[in-house]
């Protein structure tokens, strides 16, 4: 059974159930598969199913064109409502109640996921008030938990959010959500790395030059104005998402795929950050911007500090580029960048291995430079992974141009690719925590950004760089990167 707390929420009905509605047309969610949503709306089971099935908008994406009218309608008996005040002793007994009736209607053996689709200040009341309820106990069933993001606002609120879950869960029924784990172009990290030979013998400070992960949006903050102001670009993708990322480039071999074997080096990994104390590393290392007030082929898009919910004199960055080594035998020298904006001129996220240039150039005609082997990993869109390298231009003499390998994942159209959500809720439901991030993966992450967030707010004469919607960020970031180089802009060879 999965309960969702916070039902009649967003995130219920834009993600959480289409994702399952999705696994139910494949065939892939358990026979005895039922959701409890719980909130503090007055709902009946009836205008639950109304909101989130049978009137949904979200369930009629092209994917799920085809639906026939009795699958949505069998898909929407699965559901049933019940009305909970977070901090009522009395409706948790009620919650029970409803909880053991289903149980039995639907024989699912007391197996429980209980997602918490609510603010986090809200997580530590329902997880102590589901003990108290005796909900928690694993004698009858599992009991997991399903956490989003934000886990905490810095490593002080991190720690004690976790340890606020500890003391009701075990830690290995806590599922923390971080959906970029649940794209398939971001497990690919870990089969291309370690599924084939032909990478990781490269994958070290003696082949690899630097690498850059790029995050960019084309859109604004919309209609979460007054989360994101007091989030930024930094807590919102870069502590979460791109950290994530980051641990599967940089983590060493696991002996197996076990999740604690896979976890295990993830933090190590996290762990080996050079975390940035003094001004000047923090100054010289990185940047931060908002896009301000502009114009995209004469329509006007307002600036970040004019957009709803957001403070008139905002501090929050849209934009933040980060330059970061890592201590350890594999990585020691080699550069990271990572950037992560909102408004860039399209919507992707890749990370650029750049290896190093041949040790000794002997075709002096070659018109491209030697640092330009790079393997990109397209995470999204056009999920794929190239290789640029360099060719010979037929005719006379050694002219050399540059040459792509490149694969795309829709290459491989026959097998049906599961959306983020789908793949994790799937996971929790089987207990495999390999695709959900750990109390320490979390804590380590915090423990790099901290300083940054610090620096960003208390540090003397912090600049806050303005850059035009429909641009790759301020042009200062450019100065990130070592020597002659600049960001690569995806599309760009
Ligand atoms: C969310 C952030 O976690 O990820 C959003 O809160 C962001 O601000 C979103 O837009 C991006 O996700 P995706 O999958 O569209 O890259």
């Amino acid at each position: 059974m999965l309960v969702i707390f916070g039902a009649s929420g967003d995130l219920t009905a834009r993600k959480l159930v289409p994702a399952l509605f999705k696994l139910y047309r494949a065939g892939e969610l358990p026979q005895n598969f039922v959701v409890l949503g719980v909130s503090r709306s007055d709902l009946t089971d009836g205008a639950f199913r109304k909101r989130v099935v049978l009137d949904s908008p979200h369930l009629s994406d092209e994917n799920d064109n085809g639906a026939s009218d009795e699958q949505i309608k069998g898909f929407a008996k699965r559901f049933f409502y019940e009305d909970v005040g977070s901090s009522y002793d009395s409706d948790y007994q009620q919650l029970r109640n409803r909880i053991e009736d289903l149980n039995d209607m639907f024989n699912t053996g007391g197996n429980i996921i209980y997602y918490l689709s609510t603010p986090p200040t809200l997580y530590e009341t329902i997880v102590k008030n589901l003990a108290n309820a005796d909900l928690n106990t694993q004698n009858n069933g599992w009991k997991h938990i399903i956490v989003e993001k934000p886990f905490g606002y810095s490593l002080k609120t991190a720690k004690e959010l976790n340890r606020g879950l500890q003391r009701f869960f075990d830690e290995s029924q806590i599922y923390r959500i971080d959906h970029y784990l649940g794209k398939e172009t971001v497990q690919n990290l870990l089969v291309t790395r370690f599924a084939n030979s032909i990478f990781e013998p490269l994958w070290n400070r003696i082949y690899i030059h630097h690498i850059e992960i790029t995050n960019a949006e084309s859109v604004g903050v919309e209609k979460r104005g007054g989360y994101y102001d007091k989030s930024g670009a930094l807590r919102d993708m870069f502590q979460n998402h791109l950290l994530q990322i980051v641990s599967l480039v940089v983590m060493e071999p696991p002996i197996g795929d076990a999740p604690e074997e896979i976890r295990n080096e993830k933090v190590k990994a996290l762990k080996s950050l050079r975390i940035m104390r003094d001004e000047e590393t923090l100054k010289n290392n990185t940047i931060r911007a908002q896009y301000v007030a502009s114009e995209i082929d004469g329509k006007k898009i307002k600036g970040y500090r004019e957009e709803e919910g957001v403070a008139p004199n905002s501090t929050t960055e849209t934009y933040a580029a980060v330059k970061f080594f890592v201590d350890n035998w594999r990585w020691h020298g080699v550069p990271f960048y990572v950037r992560t904006a909102k408004r860039m001129p399209t919507k992707v996220t890749e990370v650029v291995i750049h290896f190093n240039t041949p040790p000794h150039q002997i075709f002096k005609d070659s018109g491209i430079r030697g640092k330009d082997n790079k393997l990109i990993i397209r995470i999204q869109p056009d999920e794929g992974i190239l290789i640029k390298f360099g060719v010979k231009v037929p005719g006379q003499g050694f002219k050399v141009e540059r040459a792509n390998l490149d694969f795309y994942y829709s290459c491989l159209a026959e097998t049906r690719v599961m959306q983020a959500y789908e793949r994790l809720l799937l996971d929790a439901m089987q207990g495999d925590a390999t695709l959900y991030a750990r109390a320490d993966e979390v804590e380590a992450a915090w423990e790099f950004v901290d300083p940054i967030l610090d620096y960003w707010q208390n540090g003397k004469n912090v600049r806050m760089y303005g850059y035009a919607a429909g641009v790759w960020g301020p042009e200062n970031a450019d100065d990130l990167i070592e020597g002659p180089g600049n960001w690569r802009n995806p599309g760009e060879n």
